[in-house]
């Protein structure tokens, strides 16, 4: 029996070496989550990986469902394997580069939050654009959309340099406290298991090898300014550190 917890606990162990606040930034967005919209939601966890967002959500409101939407066979199935035989929970198949990947995901009431997280920087600004557009017909309204991702400085290359230097610094200092794997690591550890063989010769054909083909990470303000013309009420930073930040919008 493979033992999913456990890949879901490394994937974990592996973004928070990138991410140390990790845990504070999703926290945020779940006490966004609750202000807005109560502590029930029908949540969309949109590219999900292995579904930590979806298990940090169910930790704090049990009476939540979730959505769980991503491209990757690998991730998805530690995803099910972590949910199985929880019928909160259900998981789709869906490339979010396709305009018409929210066919597949049932939102016949629309979603009260859709949250996401170090993901949306691997689609390119048209598809984001219109990921956007698409997100604000599938929040209901006065519904909530949160994004945890890399939000560069704009106008600012000292402090820029200074901001990313610190990050650096404190990666290092998670990586070497924790003993993670780094990225390439986690993902020839994954390759190893046997549960996990087939789906990564699946998983081959979407990236390019265990990478990512895009990195478009604009700044919080393009965030914001494509949520409200994409169709949102509201849009601003309601975390940030550093060079990262959590971007909500309300429908
Ligand atoms: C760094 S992981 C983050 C996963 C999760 N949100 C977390 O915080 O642990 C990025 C995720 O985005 C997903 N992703 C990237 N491009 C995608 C696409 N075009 N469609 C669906 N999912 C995508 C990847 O498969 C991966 O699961």
């Amino acid at each position: 029996m493979t033992d999913w917890g456990f890949w879901q606990a490394s994937w974990d162990e592996q973004q928070e070496s990138y991410l140390p606040d990790r845990e504070e930034r999703l926290a945020a967005m779940l006490d966004a989550v609750e202000g807005v919209v109560g502590s029930a939601p029908r949540v969309l966890d949109l590219a999900c990986g292995p579904a930590s967002i979806t298990t940090r959500v169910l930790a704090r409101f049990p009476s939540a469902t979730v959505v769980g939407v991503d491209v990757d066979p690998v991730l998805l199935a530690i995803a099910r394997g972590v949910h199985a035989a929880d019928g909160r929970v259900s998981f789709v198949a869906a490339d979010l580069r396709e305009p018409d990947w929210a066919q597949a995901v049932p939102h016949e009431k629309g979603f009260d939050a859709v949250l996401t997280a170090t993901a949306l920087h691997w689609l390119a600004e048209p598809d984001l654009t219109r990921l956007y557009a698409d997100l604000a017909r599938l929040v209901r309204a006065g519904g909530i959309y949160c994004n945890a991702d890399h939000m560069p400085l704009v106008g600012a290359p000292r402090l820029s340099a200074a901001v990313n230097a610190a990050t650096v610094r404190l990666q290092e200092q998670a990586r070497a406290a924790s003993g993670a794997l780094d990225w390439d690591s986690w993902w020839a550890a994954a390759a190893a298991e046997p549960a996990l063989a087939e789906l990564m010769i699946e998983r081959g054909g979407l990236f390019e090898g265990t990478g990512h083909p895009v990195e478009f990470t604009p700044p919080a303000t393009w965030h914001v300014t494509r949520l409200r013309h994409g169709g949102f009420a509201e849009a601003a930073v309601i975390w940030r550190d550093r060079a990262d930040g959590v971007i909500a919008a309300v429908r």
